[in-house]
């Protein structure tokens, strides 16, 4: 089987790409990434002298590129993305840029050229928020309700990738996955974050009073669902895929990482609140698991403790991720001028 992969140079991609030629090396990968800042190849050195991988640089909203890529392949297994919701906040356009207008230009491809498998990588943040009073989660059939220009955009991706099911017969299968955590994350997200600037002594910032909840998804557990919805989904379906975890503050969340570092939590800073902050994720995954025998492998502690290892084995990784546009980045959020 030949199957592209968008943004494989990006933290899930690139943990897709690692597991899916670890456990299929039979099928043939193309990893097509436009290399923004959050792309980043030294993720995927594992794998990129194999004959059966190979890698284009290239731009999910550029036509040509697309059309020229997708040629000759069974499956697309779409993640390409502007990914980070502070980001979104700053600069919507380049957001519907990449998440719509690329979508869409991967749709019209993939239906030119009869790809027989769309797979859609989409977010539990589509459903909005749920309350910290209530015991509610989403499900596939929850409202769509996005409160960010991030979760606007993943929305409209959804609705294209199932109108494009509905009106042209593209074989598509969606799944709306809460927040991953694990190797190869670009610390701009709260866990990588988190532990890379406690390894560095440096203040953590907790937006607000700290005691927003997401729901937290190990990558390997999410890789292992896509494999289940690829190997065995109904076409046309959504899937909810989420993690082992009862709720649990972003705070608490924070003072785990310190404690397995053994380090002190006057590191913790409180920060000015994140505009339009959802309060609460949740998600109810009975359906995969249920119908396609699908589960998380380890509880949060047990993969925050292995990814927590992980930082601190590779160093080089993200210290050399956290140089140049990070540092702008990092500036511009959390010490603005103004
Ligand atoms: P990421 O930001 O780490 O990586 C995104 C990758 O996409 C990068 O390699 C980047 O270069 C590439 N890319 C961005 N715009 C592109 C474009 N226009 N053309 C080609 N390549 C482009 O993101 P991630 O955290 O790995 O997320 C991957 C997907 O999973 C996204 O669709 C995201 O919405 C979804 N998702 C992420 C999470 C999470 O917790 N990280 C949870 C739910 C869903
Ligand atoms: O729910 C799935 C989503 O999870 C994905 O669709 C997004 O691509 C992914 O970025 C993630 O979104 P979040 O906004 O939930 O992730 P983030 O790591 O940015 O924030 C997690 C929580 O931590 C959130 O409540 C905000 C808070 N936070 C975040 C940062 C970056 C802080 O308190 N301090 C921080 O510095």
């Amino acid at each position: 089987m030949k199957i592209v992969v968008t943004g494989g140079a990006g933290f899930i991609g690139a943990n897709f790409i690692l597991y899916w030629m670890e456990k299929h090396p039979e099928d043939t990968i193309v990893n097509f990434d436009a290399l923004t800042y959050a792309g980043n190849l030294e993720s995927i050195r594992a794998v990129e002298k194999k004959s059966t991988y190979s890698f284009v640089q290239g731009n999910i909203c550029d036509v040509d590129a697309v059309s020229s890529v997708l040629k000759g392949v069974d499956t697309v297994v779409h993640f390409a993305a502007e990914s980070h919701v502070d980001r979104s906040i700053h600069d919507p356009a380049n957001f519907i840029k990449s998440n719509v207008l690329g979508t869409q230009v991967l749709l019209d491809q993939s239906v030119r050229l009869g790809v027989k498998r769309f797979h859609h990588i989409s977010t539990d943040e589509v459903f909005g928020s749920l309350s910290l009073a209530e015991n509610t989660r989403f499900s596939e059939d929850t409202r769509y309700d996005p409160h960010s220009p991030y979760s606007a955009s993943k929305a409209g991706s959804d609705h294209l990738v199932r109108a494009y099911f509905h009106t042209f017969g593209l074989p598509v299968t969606i799944t709306n996955c809460s927040n991953n955590y694990g190797p190869y994350q670009f610390p701009e997200k709260v866990i990588p974050l988190a532990i890379t600037n406690a390894l560095e002594d440096k203040k953590i910032p907790v937006y607000g009073d700290g005691l927003y909840v997401r729901d937290w998804l190990h990558v390997e557990d999410h890789c292992r669902a896509i494999e289940s919805v690829l190997e065995k989904g109904t076409i046309g379906e959504t899937y909810c895929v989420g993690g082992l975890t009862k709720d649990i503050s972003n705070i608490e969340v924070v003072k785990k990482i310190l404690h397995i570092l053994g380090k002190n939590e006057s590191l913790i800073s409180f920060v000015a609140d994140r505009p339009g902050h959802d309060r609460r994720y949740a998600v109810d995954w009975t359906k995969i698991q249920k119908n396609l025998g699908w589960s998380p492998r380890f509880d949060f502690d047990t993969w925050l403790a292995d990814t927590v290892k992980w930082y601190k084995d590779n160093e080089a990784w993200w210290k050399h991720v956290k140089s140049g546009e990070y540092k702008e980045y990092y500036d511009r959020q959390y010490n603005p001028k103004t």
